[in-house]
């Protein structure tokens, strides 16, 4: 059955230059019969094909491969002296997203984690390989659901994340789309399309807080430098935890000794106590987006 080619991408391999890309998509019992083209300049001339090197029974400009279960491959065709004229790449995409393997399943929500420091229109997402498959990025797409975006991306070193930057993006205005962003990771000759739909507000996560004495069990709490300004314009809630210096309570500890409080004040007193732990967090106060890591501040008795 013939299930038509839907994008044409670029690879860049790992040995040589810019490769083009044939995605066929297909279900995984399928057969399916691909056109290859080697070049509009080459009609009637005499040339071969190989497929990994191996020397293919068909020839001229024109051929049809047939495709079973995922198995793509590295096409070149040749002139009659045996120069390669072009090298494409055939990668098979299984229509059914139940067979993707090539990133590590989470289980919950996304297989890609996508995070916003501040309003600013820049993110970055990541994601885990399976133990056994350690693939590439082929292409990234992403746009708003309104079409006003300008979103460029660029993949991480060691290709285990992305960074967006949307130029559009207006930190001031409230976000009445969302982004809807697509990775195509690719595993030998196999592709797989993993999707994300999430809005700046969805992810934003800020950084931790600064935390300073000022004098005596008085703290300064810091906005982080990463944050969105003016302060005015993007309050914070800071989560505070008072609790005493116990050795395996951190400051997810939960009990009834550990006092508890959530202010936009950024100084913060403790009183009556010599030794404890400070622990601080904060969440934008606008929305119920993600609370920053936890940050603490240690005030032990002198000996
Ligand atoms: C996969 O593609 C085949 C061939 O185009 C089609 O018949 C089938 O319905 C598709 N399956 C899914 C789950 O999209
Ligand atoms: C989108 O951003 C790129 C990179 O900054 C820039 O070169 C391009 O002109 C922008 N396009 C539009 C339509 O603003
Ligand atoms: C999101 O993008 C993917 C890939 O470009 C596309 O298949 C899908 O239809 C889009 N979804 C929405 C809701 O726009
Ligand atoms: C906003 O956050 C991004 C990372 O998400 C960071 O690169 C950028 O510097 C931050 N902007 C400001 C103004 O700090
Ligand atoms: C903030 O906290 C400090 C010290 O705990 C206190 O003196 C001050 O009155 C508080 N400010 C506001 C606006 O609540
Ligand atoms: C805020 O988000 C948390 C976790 O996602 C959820 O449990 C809680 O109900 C939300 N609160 C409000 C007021 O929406």
């Amino acid at each position: 059955m013939f299930t038509g080619l839907r994008v044409s991408l670029h690879f860049r391999t790992t040995w040589a230059g810019w490769f083009p890309v044939i995605v066929v998509q297909k279900e995984l019992m399928s057969t399916t019969e691909v056109p290859l083209v080697c070049g509009t300049d080459y009609e009637g001339m005499d040339i071969s094909w190989r497929h990994e090197g191996t020397p293919l029974p068909m020839g001229g400009n024109r051929i049809t491969v047939t495709v079973e279960a995922t198995m793509g491959g590295s096409y070149t065709c040749h002139d009659n002296v045996g120069t390669v004229l072009k090298h494409q790449l055939l990668l098979v995409q299984l229509n059914n997203t139940n067979h993707n393997k090539i990133l590590k399943r989470t289980g919950e929500a996304d297989d890609i984690k996508c995070l916003s420091k501040n309003y600013s229109g820049i993110f970055h997402c990541s994601w885990q390989w399976s133990p056994d498959r350690v693939g590439a990025v082929v292409h990234v797409s992403a746009e708003r659901s309104s079409g006003k975006d300008n979103i460029t991306c660029s993949v991480d070193e060691g290709g285990s994340g992305i960074t967006c930057m949307d130029q559009f993006q207006c930190s001031y205005a409230e976000e009445l789309d969302y982004i809807n962003l697509s990775v195509y990771v690719r595993y030998m000759y196999h592709l797989e399309e993993y999707s994300s739909k999430f809005s700046i507000t969805d992810i934003v996560k800020p950084d931790r807080i600064d935390i300073t004495k000022v004098d005596g069990n008085t703290f300064q709490l810091e906005y982080p430098k990463t944050w969105s300004v003016p302060d005015s314009y993007f309050p914070l809630t800071f989560h505070v935890k008072v609790m005493p210096l116990k050795k395996g309570w951190d400051c997810k500890h939960d009990s009834e000794r550990v006092l508890e409080s959530f202010t936009r004040n950024r100084t913060f007193s403790v009183d009556n106590k010599r030794e404890f732990r400070l622990c601080v967090r904060a969440q934008d106060k606008l929305c119920n987006s993600s609370w920053s890591d936890w940050n603490h501040y240690e005030v032990k008795r002198m000996k």
